[in-house]
């Protein structure tokens, strides 16, 4: 998943957008966009998109987070629909993950299909735990990050400062997003650039997160799925490579370390390699 495009999960017209849309997948969001008074009209809504939906991208659905009068009956809603992922918002330990892998496990139609993706740094509990998300749950399949709520936990007035960058302790948390889902054996996906306008932003601030082990992006508009979709997607001369080291390390006769083009290459680099090639097939 290169990108993943938010929807307010009360908007049809949004929805409709998304579907015709180039984004990889489609995050249907019951949370923070849907006003407290839409939650129920949002439920219905996320029913009946999926009562006619014939599409081959993938839907995840972000609920309401564990500490709301509204998730119970949010899974109650969806496990019935089975969709590809369900987002965890402002998870606050694994013990949110294994509550959530629980309810999947005992739903028939999404045992075999619904996986997890958490997003792990929204409050400051989340930061102190995030080693807590390795073997949280079998149907864990990813972890991100968000600013917004994080900033408002903090009482801060802004998150990045006037040159764009992040402060300190938002690259503390996209750093933890990025270790916690490497330690949990699972993909890490960047957090959302909210400037939608700013093309040149978002683009840096993609390939940097590409260059850094991230493997996709939420995105909130999509102006932003073009972009995302050519930095995720690994160049011609990337896959090149990569065929040309697995091979050096195959062909090598250890199987362990090797040369190619005078610079030394192991382990790391093979498994790298064996992954760009795995997100190409
Ligand atoms: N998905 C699908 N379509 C979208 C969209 C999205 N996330 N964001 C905008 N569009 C559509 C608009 O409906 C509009 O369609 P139209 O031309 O047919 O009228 C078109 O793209 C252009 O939109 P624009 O006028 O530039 O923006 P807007 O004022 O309609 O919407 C936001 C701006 C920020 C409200 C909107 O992008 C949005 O809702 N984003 C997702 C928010 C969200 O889910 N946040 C939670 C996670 S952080
Ligand atoms: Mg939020």
């Amino acid at each position: 998943m290169r990108s993943l495009l938010f929807v307010p999960a009360d908007d049809a017209k949004k929805q409709k957008k998304a579907l015709d849309s180039a984004t990889d997948a489609i995050i249907l969001d019951m949370e923070d966009s849907v006003a407290a008074g839409n939650k129920l009209k949002a439920r219905s809504s996320v029913v009946d998109f999926f009562s006619h939906l014939t599409t081959d991208k993938i839907i995840i659905i972000r609920i309401n987070a564990l500490d709301t009068e509204f998730w119970q009956d949010d899974m109650v809603a969806i496990l019935p629909l089975a969709p590809d992922y369900i987002l965890i918002p402002k998870a606050r330990s694994g013990a949110d993950v294994a509550t959530i892998n629980g309810l999947i496990k005992a739903n028939v139609k999404a045992a075999s299909k619904t996986r997890i993706i958490a997003l792990v740094t929204e409050l400051p509990e989340s930061m102190f735990n995030i080693s807590s998300f390795k073997n949280s749950g079998e149907a864990l399949a990813g972890l991100t990050w968000g600013a917004e709520d994080l900033s408002a936990e903090l009482g801060a007035q802004n998150n990045k400062d006037a040159d764009g960058v992040y402060f300190p302790v938002y690259q503390m948390a996209r750093s933890f997003c990025l270790l916690g889902a490497a330690h949990a054996g699972v993909a890490a996906i960047d957090s959302v650039f909210t400037n939608f306008k700013d093309d040149a932003g978002l683009r840096a601030e993609a390939e940097r997160a590409k260059t850094e082990g991230f493997q996709g992006k939420m995105l909130i508009h999509p102006c932003q799925i073009a972009i995302v979709n050519a930095v995720f997607s690994p160049s011609e001369a990337e896959i090149s490579h990569a065929r040309q080291v697995i091979a050096a390390i195959e062909n090598s006769t250890s199987g362990g370390v090797a040369q190619l083009d005078g610079e030394m290459i192991d382990q790391p680099h093979y498994k790298r390699a064996l992954n760009l090639i795995k997100g190409v097939n």
